[in-house]
């Protein structure tokens, strides 16, 4: 296969982590015979300090053109003084709500290698394998703004808006129900229907996609609060949820403890599949920011983005062994004890980012012999996202 990639690594830790997920997509390109084309551009505060914009239109134009795009991370505390104009994290959700890409799939399913960086109890994450929907071109992040002076002279007023439309719950719901359904058939949605308006929409929405086009399904709706305690809880439980933008930016922070670190989760933020494309187009990047604090020191987790590229091959391109053959390449380098500091045991030796990077590639080749054959059994525990 042919495929243009825009690889879009933005700022702090972002670029060594890119520099990692092309390594582990140009051994499965030579293990596989791919052709994939990578085309870099700016984004975030890299691109603020380049053009003065944290969303160039070329760096749009050459994500409209590419099959797919791998991103690092944005931001960082060069940009983060509150009065700026432009802010890092306007490039990614501009480049999120220009493409469309509404439905951001989160796997949480933790490797028994990092067990000891969870901060909870081993027994509590066995079995643990949840995928969480994040809604993500609506809801707060994208609402109406205002700040001015308070009507009294005391201070100011600040204001965001919520804002979810029926439509807009609709497409998110298909795509978890899809989802579910191809896993172990349980929903929950996650609102704050006691309290907020666009919370009771959406759980009306959810009840009726649901029933009219999922039946099968059992649906669960919880409030975030005691989502929030239930993740913790009884993670097992979990196996896809669906929820809105700002809840699910929260909840998978939360949930990235499940697994022992948040640099090893991956992201697919999902639209519309494209006239003539046989699947959705998609952005993929790791669930971590751009961790100012450890950039350029060769101390940052290159297995989120290795695993988005894992997912990138496998719901843009449709590539499944190669995505199960990365898939299976990490696991097996966590398995052998290479990670860095953040997913080690307190006081084990801890890796680099490139040799992390570098163990992922060498074993993708291994996997890709051994992997083939299965691709298309479905996993144990339910379908990989
Ligand atoms: C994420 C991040 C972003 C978000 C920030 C960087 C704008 O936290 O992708 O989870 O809030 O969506
Ligand atoms: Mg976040």
């Amino acid at each position: 296969m042919r495929a243009v990639i825009a690889a879009l690594p933005g700022d702090g830790v972002g670029p060594e982590v890119v520099a990692e997920a092309l390594t582990a997509l140009r051994a499965v390109a030579s293990a596989f015979g791919h052709d994939f084309i990578v085309g870099e551009a700016l984004i975030g505060g890299a691109a603020i300090d380049a053009t003065g914009s944290p969303l160039p239109a070329e760096t749009l134009g050459l994500c409209r053109s590419a099959d797919a795009v791998l991103l690092g991370a944005v931001g960082g505390p060069k940009w983060d003084d509150p009065g700026a104009r432009v802010r890092p994290e306007q490039g990614l959700l501009g480049i999120r709500k220009e493409l469309g890409l509404f439905a951001n799939l989160r796997p949480v399913r933790p490797h028994p290698a990092l067990a000891a960086a969870s901060p909870l109890r081993p027994e509590r994450l066995a079995d643990v394998d949840l995928v969480v929907v994040r809604e993500l071109t609506g809801g707060i992040y994208f609402g109406a703004k205002s700040r001015g002076p308070a009507p009294d002279g005391r201070g100011e007023v600040a204001t965001d808006v919520c804002t979810y439309s029926t439509q807009e719950i609709e497409r998110v719901t298909r795509v978890a129900g899809a989802l579910a359904l191809r896993r172990r058939g349980r929903l929950t949605s996650i609102d704050k229907a006691n309290v907020l308006e666009t919370s009771r929409l959406w759980r009306q929405t959810v009840t009726r996609v649901v029933r009219e086009e999922f039946p099968q399904l059992e649906l669960e709706h919880l409030l975030v609060d005691a989502a929030a305690m239930h993740l913790l809880r009884r993670p097992a439980d979990f196996d896809v949820i669906v929820t809105e933008n700002m809840f699910g930016d929260i909840l998978t922070d939360e949930a990235s403890m499940l697994a022992g670190s948040i640099g090893v989760l991956p992201s697919a933020s999902l639209g519309d599949v494209r006239p003539g494309a046989a699947h959705r187009f998609g952005l993929f990047e790791p669930i971590h920011g751009s961790a100012p604090d450890i950039a350029g020191r060769g101390l940052a987790n290159p297995v989120g983005a290795i695993l988005s590229v894992a997912m990138l091959l496998r719901h843009a391109l449709g590539l499944e062994a190669e995505a199960r053959a990365l898939e299976a390449a990490v696991d097996d380098t966590l398995q052998s004890g290479l990670m860095t500091a953040d997913a080690a045991a307190p006081g084990a030796r801890a890796s680099s980012t490139a040799e992390v990077g570098a163990a992922v590639a060498a074993r993708v080749a291994a996997h890709s012999v051994l992997v083939i054959h299965s691709a298309t059994a479905t996993c144990g525990k339910g379908e990989y996202v």
